[in-house]
């Protein structure tokens, strides 16, 4: 038996020298030591001995069970660290390769002129509101002043609802954000400080004009309100918005909501104000020095007697403009074509 054994230790050392692979080691540890293997064969054969034999050859086994369990681990870390230093060297990781730059997105250029606009009228106390985009015809036209059929209404050329008509008359797409004044009246809560920002839809489409484009409509309505207070609130958004240098200025103008009515101009951020550049061109951005932003005025008393305010008691302002034409109208940007706003050209768009 002894010789038995030394055969099989044998045949150990030579199959562990000659493994190349963790599993060729797995192999011969099977073959051997395995619970079907060689030595179990061997151990079988164990209580036919003599009993001192049996006790001999019982320790023996064991020791070379021992030994051999040994060796078989030694070897197989061996092979383990070969494969890892292979590895580092087929599969070798440059660290200082440039690294691929996740995709990030960031807020279109509108999104951006939303918020802003909205920061700089909540800094005097002017609160964002949120009206409808769908709205009843007395809201975006009758209760301002401009009964059925009035001429004035061709201005805002408007997208009717094929929607059941109601005693508020037809449901119209908001040709602008006028419509937030009465129902802000309405809520009867004083001084009303309203900055509406919302889409407003109108059957155009040129250079300047897109059918779906956003406004802002402030409202200021308290006791004793004045021009002034109008003034003041102009020039400190133009001068936030575009610039410390800017001034404002109010031209004669009508609307049937206000009264007086008034154009309001930003005074041009190419030449100045003056209408000639630098190296005394005629100025290309506005000729005259000036740009227009949209309309204001002081709210007419038919408004206010429609949000049920008392006109001998309260008075206000209100002013509405494009969000995407005052947007274009930042110093450097020279939007010349504000439909280019909604075309999702990327390369317009990361610009911003
Ligand atoms: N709603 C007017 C327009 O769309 C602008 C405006 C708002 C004028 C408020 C005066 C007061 O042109």
């Amino acid at each position: 038996m002894q010789d038995q054994l030394n055969a099989l230790k044998l045949g150990v050392e030579q199959g562990v020298a000659q493994a190349k692979t963790s599993a060729d080691l797995e192999a011969v540890e099977i073959r051997y030591l395995g619970r079907k293997g060689e030595l179990t064969d061997l151990l079988k054969k164990l209580p036919t001995l003599e009993p001192a034999e049996r006790a001999k050859m019982g320790a023996s086994a064991n020791e070379l069970k021992r030994q051999m369990e040994i060796l078989i681990a030694s070897r197989r870390s061996q092979l383990d660290q070969e494969s890892l230093s292979k590895l580092s060297e087929t599969e070798r990781a440059d660290v200082t390769e440039p690294g691929n730059r996740p995709l990030e997105g960031h807020l279109h250029p509108m999104t951006k002129a939303i918020n802003e606009i909205t920061e700089i009228f909540s800094r005097i106390g002017f609160v964002r509101t949120r009206y409808p985009e769908v709205d009843w015809d007395w809201f975006a036209f009758e209760a301002l002043n401009m009964p059925k059929d009035h001429p004035a209404r061709d201005e805002w050329e408007t997208f009717f609802m094929d929607a059941p008509v109601s005693k508020k008359g037809k449901m119209v797409l908001t040709p602008h954000t006028s419509n937030a004044q009465v129902r802000e009246l309405e809520r009867g809560e004083f001084p009303v400080r309203m900055i509406n920002i919302a889409k407003c839809y109108r059957r155009q489409s040129d250079a300047t004009h897109v059918p779906m484009f956003h406004q802002f409509e402030g409202l200021y309505v308290d006791k004793g309100v004045s021009i002034a207070h109008l003034r003041g609130v102009l020039d400190y958004f133009a001068q936030e918005f575009f610039g410390p240098d800017r001034k404002t200025r109010l031209r004669p103008f009508h609307f049937r909501f206000t009264e007086p009515s008034f154009e309001i101009d930003i005074s041009c951020g190419v030449c100045g104000g003056t209408g000639v550049t630098a190296d005394k061109q005629k100025c290309r951005m506005c000729k005259r020095g000036w740009l227009e932003l949209g309309g204001a005025g002081m709210v007419h008393p038919n408004v206010l007697k429609a949000g049920g305010v008392d006109p001998k008691k309260y008075t206000g302002f209100a002013f509405g403009w494009g969000v995407e034409r005052t947007y274009s109208m930042k110093e450097g940007l020279k939007i010349d074509d504000i439909r280019v706003l909604y075309k999702n050209d990327l390369r317009f768009n990361k610009q911003f």
